[in-house]
């Protein structure tokens, strides 16, 4: 495998989740024009942040399924265990993580079948209604900027600050 940094390796960066980077790998081999490949991509990332993962549970742990709005480990794997309450190396989070990537896998062979059986694909999951408004301005002016996840996850109230947290501002302060 050449995507070493996702799943199998386990060097942990927890920065695209690794489900994603096999099927935008392979987005880029098949047989399509460049176009067509950007709407397979587009779909694919928009439809991810929206999923509530995992629908695939073969293990029946009756698991919580969260919509996580970011295609970053980080931030899905974090929210999902908030949301469990429970921990990494728990089997309930390797089985989220693996159900979340059979759902994955579903949903690219749904969009290649689709491709095949019509000949051309359509994007039908958009990014969050933010990035359009957000990126009117900072496409065009200072200070610029570039992306199409929801901007609020990051620019919101969330993450936490820490500096509004009692057991931190003594650490920050060192
Ligand atoms: C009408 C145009 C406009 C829209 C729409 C807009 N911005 Fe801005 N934004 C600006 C301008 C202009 C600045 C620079 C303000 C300054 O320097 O005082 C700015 C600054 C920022 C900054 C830097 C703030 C700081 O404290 O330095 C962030 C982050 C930002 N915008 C995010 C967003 C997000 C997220 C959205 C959508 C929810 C958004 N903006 C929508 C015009 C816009
Ligand atoms: C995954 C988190 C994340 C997401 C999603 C995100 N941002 Fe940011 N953004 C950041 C970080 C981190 C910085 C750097 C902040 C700094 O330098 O202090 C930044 C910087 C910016 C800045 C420059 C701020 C400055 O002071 O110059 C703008 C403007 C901005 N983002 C707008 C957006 C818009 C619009 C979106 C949605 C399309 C978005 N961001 C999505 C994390 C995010």
């Amino acid at each position: 495998m050449f995507w070493t940094f996702s799943s199998g390796v386990r060097t942990g960066w927890a920065s695209i989740c690794g489900a994603l980077v096999p099927p935008l790998t392979l987005f880029a081999m098949i047989p399509a024009d460049n176009a067509t490949k950007g709407k397979l991509c587009d779909e694919l990332m928009a439809w991810y942040m929206k999923f509530p993962f995992p629908e695939y549970q073969p293990a029946g742990l009756n698991l919580p399924q969260v919509p996580i709005d970011s295609s970053l480990c980080h931030i899905s794997v974090t929210k999902w265990m908030k949301e469990a309450g429970v921990s990494r190396g728990s089997d309930e989070r390797k089985e989220r993580c693996g159900g979340l990537t059979a759902d994955t896998a579903v949903k690219v062979v749904n969009m290649l079948n689709k491709l095949h059986d019509e000949g051309a694909f359509e994007v039908t999951t958009k990014p969050h209604e933010n990035v359009e408004s957000c990126m009117s301005c900072h496409n065009n002016m200072q200070p610029f900027t570039h992306g199409k996840e929801n901007c609020m996850e990051c620019h919101g109230m969330r993450p936490v600050h820490m500096e509004e947290c009692e057991q931190h501002v003594q650490w920050l302060s060192r």
